[in-house]
């Protein structure tokens, strides 16, 4: 069965609810413009390309369905028909996470298209509405296509690069945070790369932190390596500089692979906190470093890593934790239960600083991934896009 973080026909969109992962597979209905920016801002839905398509295609849902039904547009929660209120809600979206440029970029493509469809001359409100759901459709179909190109040329590339006798030997690779099919429309990113790899028998272990405080490692990262039988196993963050100075053939870690929020002109990178950490271990140990990301998430209208807005969340998801009760039957076992408990882990629950991510600089960074192919720093140290974003 294959992993599906949203689900979407014409008229009907859900998301897979991430917070209630790996224990509950619960999809919520997105029905209205506002359902969509809460889905986002809790992160029941996360990870840059999901964001981005959820946006999306939640207009479109509430167009569909506008069109199927000749609704009164108030019906759907807001004023949806026509180039004006379809633009103003796109932004309203945009004010949902603010790190991850991918929900950015998708706004300003589909704005575009309403101003285009808007300034044909037999416009009217139903065909620029079309016009917008086709191409929010279109997001949703390229992600998956981009995603496995990314994974094809993130293990091409590693078949060069990395220190192990590859193809020969497989390879043990350290992913952070979660980058698959939950994070994207399918298949995913940097879980692309390793998905890639293991279906073609060059994957010996995919290690994977937890990913404090969210804990995106081991709730969603380990749930999908589960669910696909990929041999993976779990470290806390802090096991990463043992993980690398090990020198035991199981866990001789070839190449760290990461995903990214927002990669800025020069290639540095903005990803989920802890990558940078992992970058220096990475640099230090003489093993390789990559960022996969699709070239919606590289954005040249930023300079440089300073330049990109860090989204601070609230110290209370670093002072506590949630998670399901565990029941224990008379026989040992112990099962997952149903009720959710909060648990008080810092003395201060109050006083934490708690960055969602961090920039890696891109002279920690061996390469970029992307659908279009792998870019490379050139002989002075510095990455160049012109190459990828030629068509
Ligand atoms: O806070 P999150 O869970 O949205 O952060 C997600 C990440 O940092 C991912 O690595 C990134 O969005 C890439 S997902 C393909």
């Amino acid at each position: 069965m294959v992993l599906q973080a949203i689900k979407y026909t014409r008229g009907s969109l859900q998301v897979l609810d991430q917070l209630k992962l790996p224990y509950h597979e619960v999809y919520r209905d997105i029905r209205t413009v506002q359902d969509a920016w809460d889905a986002i801002h809790s992160m029941q839905v996360r990870g840059a390309p999901a964001i981005a398509i959820v946006a999306a295609l939640s207009i479109a849902a509430c167009l569909a369905r506008l069109k199927n039904t000749g609704a009164d547009p108030a019906l759907l929660g807001s004023d949806m028909s026509g180039a004006g209120p379809i633009c103003d809600n796109l932004q309203l979206l945009l004010t949902s996470r603010p790190t991850a440029v991918n929900l950015a970029d998708a706004v300003r493509k589909l704005e575009k298209v309403v101003w285009q469809a808007q300034a044909e001359p037999e416009s009217t409100d139903y065909s620029i509405n079309e016009a917008y759901i086709q191409a929010a459709e279109q997001m949703l179909v390229d992600d998956v296509q981009d995603n496995e190109n990314i994974g094809n040329y993130g293990a091409d590339w590693m078949s060069r690069h990395t220190i192990t006798a590859f193809p020969a030997a497989k390879l043990s690779v350290l992913t952070h945070c979660n980058t698959g099919s939950l994070a994207t429309a399918g298949y995913g990113t940097a879980l692309g790369i390793i998905r890639s790899l293991h279906s073609h028998g060059h994957l010996k272990r995919a290690f994977y932190t937890e990913t404090r405080p969210y804990n995106q490692g081991s709730r969603l990262t380990g749930y999908e390596l589960l669910h696909d039988n990929i041999p993976s196993t779990m470290i806390t963050d802090s096991m990463a500089g043992a993980l690398l100075g090990t020198k035991r053939e199981e866990e001789n870690i070839s190449c760290i692979i990461v995903g990214a929020d927002r990669v800025a002109a020069n290639g540095d990178t903005a990803n989920k906190i802890g990558t940078y950490g992992l970058a220096v271990l990475a640099k230090y140990h003489n093993v390789k470093f990559i960022v996969a990301a699709p070239r919606t998430t590289i954005d040249l209208l930023t300079p440089t890593g300073q330049d990109i807005k860090i989204e601070n969340r609230k110290p209370i998801e670093v002072t506590t934790m949630r998670g399901p009760t565990l029941q224990s039957s008379s026989d040992g076992s112990v099962t997952v239960g149903k009720d959710v408990q909060e648990i008080a882990i810092a003395a201060d629950l109050t006083g934490a600083w708690n960055p969602a991510f961090d920039v890696t600089c891109h002279g920690l960074i061996d390469a970029i991934v992307t659908e279009k192919g792998v870019v490379e720093k050139d002989e002075n140290g510095d990455f160049n896009f012109e190459k990828i974003f030629a068509d």
